[in-house]
């Protein structure tokens, strides 16, 4: 059923934003302030889905849009489409399926899905629950680099295609919405290994377990040592894009973490063309931050992302009907991502520029 389409039972969920409302009426309420909430004043946070709409769209009309193609190259391979699943932490706590559900979902739809450090569950377990989906393993690095080497060549040996490091979480950022609604010690795979015998950990202790003396030396001996292509994640600036070619990385993916980092830096939509000036055409540059409509996945590619990557709504989604929510959020934004490129009169999703775009004057 096509999103807005007449099919539509009345209150069905048509829309990103219905699945969040409805998800913050099933989570308890510290359940969804971990997920929805952001650093301090929430500026970022705000600005991330602010900026996206800041950008009109300039269609072209009568160009023959019956045949359309969504398809992208990422790290040199063809993909359906340019949605990721970014990664994220604890996904138990939405549903009881956890990554798992995230992973079938993934598979479904052909989005490749990022399966955090902080998963409920292991590298290993999540490709077991989908061995069709196309994952990558995003790396916390931890003090104890022991556990982060046993990760690692977990994800490489259970199939997964690259490892995308988090740059921007050398310590944890300042979440008043968590300090006000803590969430308990959660289940995740690591919890042995980092909580004195607990076996649980809160998002706070297992942040106090990042290394923050990574420097890019580290990432050079990653993408050295690592079968895997690396990406950094967490890069807001052409300065530190540059840095991360120099230091071998495959790809950056523009991001302020949802905005649950450093309030006040800019939103990934706006950091985001510097960093395609300076490296776009030596490095995969990836975009994410306040993607909810398919239009904003378009403005991602125009402005010179391969692909974006999606937060939230995923979670929204596993929390209102697990698999089956986490995918229907995905159906929606692919949806509604085809409707936009035939609207705009750009049927080829790879031949998106910025002429696409003007400031928005709403
Ligand atoms: C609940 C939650 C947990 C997250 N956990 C991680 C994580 O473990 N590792 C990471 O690199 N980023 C993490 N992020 C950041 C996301 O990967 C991503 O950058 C951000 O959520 C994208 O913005 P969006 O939620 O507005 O789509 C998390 C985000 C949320 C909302």
């Amino acid at each position: 059923v096509e999103p807005g389409g007449e099919q539509n039972p009345v209150g069905a969920l048509i829309s990103l934003a219905d699945y969040e409302r409805e998800a913050r009426l099933r989570l308890d309420q510290d359940a969804f302030a971990y997920y929805a909430g952001g650093a301090a004043d929430e500026l970022t946070l705000r600005d991330n889905e602010a900026a996206w709409r800041r950008l009109a769209i300039m269609p072209r009309v009568l160009v023959g849009v019956g045949e359309r193609d969504a398809g992208v190259t990422v790290l040199g391979r063809r993909r359906a489409h340019p949605l990721i699943i970014a990664p994220m932490a604890f996904q138990a706590m939405a549903h009881p399926d956890g990554e798992s559900a995230t992973a079938r979902a993934a598979a479904a739809t052909g989005t490749v899905m990022c399966v955090s450090t902080l998963a409920s569950v292991s590298p290993e377990a999540v490709a077991h629950a989908a061995p069709l989906a196309t994952r990558w393993f995003q790396l916390y690095v931890f003090k104890d680099r022991g556990i982060t080497a046993e990760l690692v060549s977990q994800a490489v040996a259970s199939g997964y295609e690259a490892i995308l490091v988090t740059a921007d979480a050398p310590v944890a950022g300042v979440r008043e919405r968590e300090l006000r609604h803590p969430v308990r010690g959660l289940p995740v795979q690591l919890g042995d290994a980092l909580a004195a015998g607990g076996g649980t950990l809160s998002p706070i202790a297992a942040a106090a377990q990042f290394d923050p003396d990574l420097r890019w030396a580290d990432v050079a001996h990653m993408s050295r040592e690592c079968p895997l292509p690396v990406l950094v994640k967490g890069v807001l600036t052409p300065g530190d894009a540059e840095r991360a070619l120099a230091h071998g990385a495959r790809g950056v993916v523009v991001s302020n973490h949802g905005g649950r980092q450093l309030d006040t830096v800019p939103a990934g939509a706006d950091a985001l063309p510097a960093v395609v000036d300076a490296v776009g055409d030596r490095l995969d540059v990836l975009v994410d931050g306040g993607i909810r409509r398919g239009t904003d996945l378009l403005k991602a590619l125009a402005l010179g992302a391969r692909a974006a990557l999606v937060g939230r709504p995923v979670l929204w989604g596993l929390a209102v009907a697990g698999e089956d929510g986490a995918r229907r959020v995905l159906e929606i934004l692919l949806a509604e991502f085809d409707r936009a490129l035939a609207l705009a009169g750009v049927p080829d999703a790879e031949r998106v520029g910025p002429e696409l775009l003007a400031p928005a004057r709403w």
